[in-house]
């Protein structure tokens, strides 16, 4: 089935749709979501979303933590333009209808701490703002009469010149995005979507990985299909670790013990209940997340401890629970009391710093394309996010593309195209019942990528992972060209595809900075 719309969004998390709701305005628009619409990392940011919204604290100083955070190789103007439009993308937030937290004071907002950060500036709606927020912008997304939501469409790849038999690498001067190909996840049927304007907003890739914060959705299917394309993709090796996930073996995904908690006093201690980020860093438990996670896995190396311990207790339980009420609950519901007990942490896959590269405009390499959130790479984080970032750059990219995309959709572009686009050929495939070949393969790319390529990296681990990477490629390969297509199998490949980049972009890198850390980078100096 052929459907057509002026602007085609993949994906229903804050960057999909603050899109959505903007372009509205001026033509239809269709999102397409691989799950329920609610699903994603969206709902479970727990911490909140940094602005600069009093006098009390400055752009420069959160521009300042930015840079620093990003260890340098951030641009700056990138970060300057995201930070200064913060305020206004908050209050447009707020208008939405996203109830931020206030002090009870002078009903002003209440804000939180967070790691890297040198002043309160985190707003939040208690430890569930992410919940809160894709709340109120689904809400609205619902209610307006431009948008159409489809849920359990799986978006697979973009449709470009190659479909129309042109041979396309990544030399190819403009390529073009005409809309997407998506498997109803209900029927098996392939659709094709053609847009005047289509933006990648598909989350992260956290699944590359054994442990990792991120929902089961997070495949890097927009940074995957941007490959496949031949479009730019950037920074990939800065996958950022989360200090904090709560260790409970058995449970996927990890569950987050938010920042915000050592922003507000908690501490990171040993098995003994000794204190050992002096070690480390003198901003102690409060130092960016690349420098902590690295901590704690030295400290867990030593002891031979599979997790240590967050020390909450000094917070006081008035607070703890009144502040942190999801954190409270789910530990007491696993028998920790974190009124009166150490939570046991671990790091966690929890972020993408790099992707689908984009201008300040939100636009992708490949014309009519744009990407907006986790899966892109816009240049404000550098070597390492700075906690709370993400949010802000998924509303702030977001609101930059679709003015870009508005004026872009108002020139008819490639309508004489259509016509030819064909639609996908399934002809020649078998339904693959061997489930076992996908569930194994994907815990063994897994494995392979939290032991050779994860807080600590070598040449010799990265060069292992690349080779048992090939084998599982062609492997996964081969089962793809002969398979009716299925959510899985194109979950996997696209898992594959972003260990694959992420690997080959780790070996490029020859300086340990911010989240990329070698042992064979060592002694190197870092100019
Ligand atoms: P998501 O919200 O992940 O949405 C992705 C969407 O794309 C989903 O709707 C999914 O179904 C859809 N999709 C993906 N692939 C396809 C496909 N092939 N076809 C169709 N649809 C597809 N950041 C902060 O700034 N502050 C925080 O406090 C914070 N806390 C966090 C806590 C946790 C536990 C996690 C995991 C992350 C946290 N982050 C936080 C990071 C932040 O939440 C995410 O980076 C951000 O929400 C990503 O938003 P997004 O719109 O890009 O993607
Ligand atoms: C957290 O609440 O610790 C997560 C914040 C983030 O990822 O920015």
């Amino acid at each position: 089935m052929r459907h057509e719309v002026d602007f085609l969004v993949v994906g229903s998390g804050i960057a999909g749709l603050s899109f959505a709701l903007k372009v509205a305005e001026h033509g239809r628009v269709c999102i397409l979501t691989k799950g329920d619409a609610a699903e994603g990392s969206t709902r479970y940011a727990q911490g909140g979303i940094a602005a600069v919204m009093y006098d009390s604290d400055s752009f420069e100083q959160h521009i300042e933590d930015t840079l620093v955070a990003g260890d340098g190789i951030c641009d700056r103007e990138v970060v300057e333009m995201t930070i200064r439009e913060a305020p206004d993308r908050i209050r447009e937030l707020v208008r939405y209808g996203v109830d931020f937290d206030l002090d009870g004071k002078g009903g002003r907002f209440d804000l939180h701490r967070e790691g890297g950060h040198s002043e309160f500036r985190i707003l939040h709606h208690k430890d569930n703002t992410g919940e809160e927020i894709e709340r109120a912008l689904l809400e609205a997304a619902r209610r307006h009469p431009n948008i159409t939501i489809k849920e359990r469409q799986f978006a697979i790849d973009i449709i470009t010149q190659h479909h129309l038999g042109q041979r396309v690498t990544k030399h190819t001067p403009g390529i073009e995005c005409y809309g997407v190909y998506a498997l109803d996840c209900d029927t098996n049927r392939i659709d094709t979507y053609l847009a005047k304007v289509t933006l990648l907003a598909t989350g992260g890739m956290g699944n590359v990985y054994t442990t990792t914060t991120t929902p089961i959705i997070s495949t890097g299917d927009g940074v995957a299909m941007v490959h496949r394309a031949r479009g730019v993709l950037s920074d990939l090796e800065f996958t950022q670790f989360h200090p904090t996930s709560l260790y409970n073996p058995a449970e996927k995904p990890a569950f987050l013990i938010t920042e915000a908690m050592r922003g507000a006093g908690a501490v990171l201690k040993d098995r003994e209940g000794r204190e050992f980020m002096q070690k480390y860093d003198p901003r102690l438990s409060l130092a960016p997340r690349d420098i902590v996670a690295r901590a704690i896995d030295n400290e867990m190396k030593l002891s031979g401890m599979d997790y240590l311990y967050l020390d909450a207790r000094g917070i006081g339980k008035k607070h703890l629970i009144e502040g942190f009420p999801t954190i409270y609950a789910k530990c007491l519901s696993i028998g920790i009391d974190i009124t009166r007990d150490m939570i046991p942490i671990r790091p966690a896959m929890h972020y993408q710093c790099g992707g689908i590269k984009v201008d300040r405009h939100g636009e992708s390499s490949i014309r009519h394309l744009y990407a907006a959130g986790e899966c892109s790479c816009t240049g404000l984080h550098g070597g390492n996010r700075l906690a709370s970032n993400s949010l802000l750059e998924a509303v702030v990219y977001a609101h930059n593309a679709a003015q870009s995309a508005i004026a872009e959709a108002a020139r008819a572009v490639h309508g004489n195209l259509r016509g030819q686009i064909p639609d996908w050929n399934a002809e020649g495939m078998v339904l693959n019942e061997e489930m076992i070949l996908i569930t194994q393969t994907k815990s063994e790319l897994q494995e392979i990528m939290w032991n050779y390529v994860g807080i600590v990296r070598s040449d010799l681990r990265l060069q292992r992972a690349f080779d048992r990477l090939n084998l599982i490629f062609r492997e996964t390969e081969d089962l793809y060209n002969r398979s009716v297509l299925t959510e899985p199998l194109c979950e996997l490949r696209n898992l594959i595809a972003c260990a694959y980049l992420i690997i080959k972009m780790a070996r490029a890198r020859r300086e340990n900075v911010g989240l990329h850390y070698s042992l064979d980078l060592l002694n190197q100096d870092k100019d």
